[in-house]
């Protein structure tokens, strides 16, 4: 069975009482329960790390160089995110993308720097507004994953979460025919590429991700989960969440 999973990415969003709220999440029990991140800036993740100390609540954060350590001013390093106890590194978010120039080969280097930390890689995908309203979406997406991914993937350090970058923040989103269809896609890639390892691997939707959508999102046969943003800075918005891919 695949990792169900509520990652909620809070961007440069939250304080010290925010994490507080989000410690009351609940998962559920059993095999079907999800797992819950939140990925907060770097100056709380010591503190989420603290705070999740017997709660179903992971931590991750949202970004990390591709260096172990150096001459870089202001960059984080995936074993310092490690070594306070943190599990997970979002890589390649569009807004890293975009607003920071990362290239596929960038992202790729930062996802084999998490697995080197010994923890997992939730990468990024997804296309402009532009690119989905062509006729090649999917060409695009499929080469975004392959250029990104590093060779050597296994379902316990790497997501995927697919983003069109025209539904995020917002409140548009796919159809679902287009959510099933793309993520169909991108595991025939995992497939193909990673054999019996890539039917493992998750593969989250995320872009606009809220309460009134998230059930019908997790009916997709190919969705495991959501990366969240604007509806994860609630705990009474993120839950409904948590508990429909519980419900999936
Ligand atoms: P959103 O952001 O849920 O606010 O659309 C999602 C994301 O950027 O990860």
């Amino acid at each position: 069975m695949r990792r169900k999973l509520a990652a909620g990415n809070w961007k440069m969003n939250g304080d010290a009482d925010l994490l507080d709220e989000l410690a009351t999440l609940t998962a559920g029990q059993g095999d079907d329960a999800p797992e819950i991140l939140i990925c907060p800036p770097y100056p709380f993740l010591a503190h989420a790390v603290a705070l999740s100390d017997g709660s179903p609540v992971g931590v991750g954060a949202q970004d990390c160089h591709a260096s172990a350590s150096g001459a870089f001013t202001g960059d984080v390093s995936a074993p310092m995110i490690a070594e306070i106890g943190a599990q997970a590194v979002i890589v390649g978010h569009s807004e890293r993308r975009q607003g920071h120039g990362e290239s596929d080969a960038d992202i790729r280097a930062k996802a084999e720097a998490v697995w080197a930390a010994g923890l997992t890689a939730i990468l990024c995908i997804g296309e402009s507004e532009e690119e989905r309203l062509g006729n090649n979406t999917l060409d695009i997406i499929a080469a975004q994953l392959n250029a990104s991914t590093p060779n050597g993937a296994s379902a316990d350090k790497l997501v995927i979460a697919y983003e069109p970058i025209w539904a995020i923040g917002t409140g548009r989103v796919p159809t679902l025919e287009q959510i099933i269809e793309t993520h169909d896609m991108i595991r025939n890639e995992l497939i193909e590429r990673f054999g019996n390892e890539g039917a493992m691997i998750s593969v989250l939707y995320g872009g606009s991700v809220k309460a009134s959508n998230a059930a019908e999102i997790f009916t997709a046969r190919n969705v495991d989960g959501a990366l969240v943003g604007g509806a994860s800075l609630k705990a009474a918005d993120f839950q409904p969440i948590i508990d429909a891919l519980q419900a999936s």
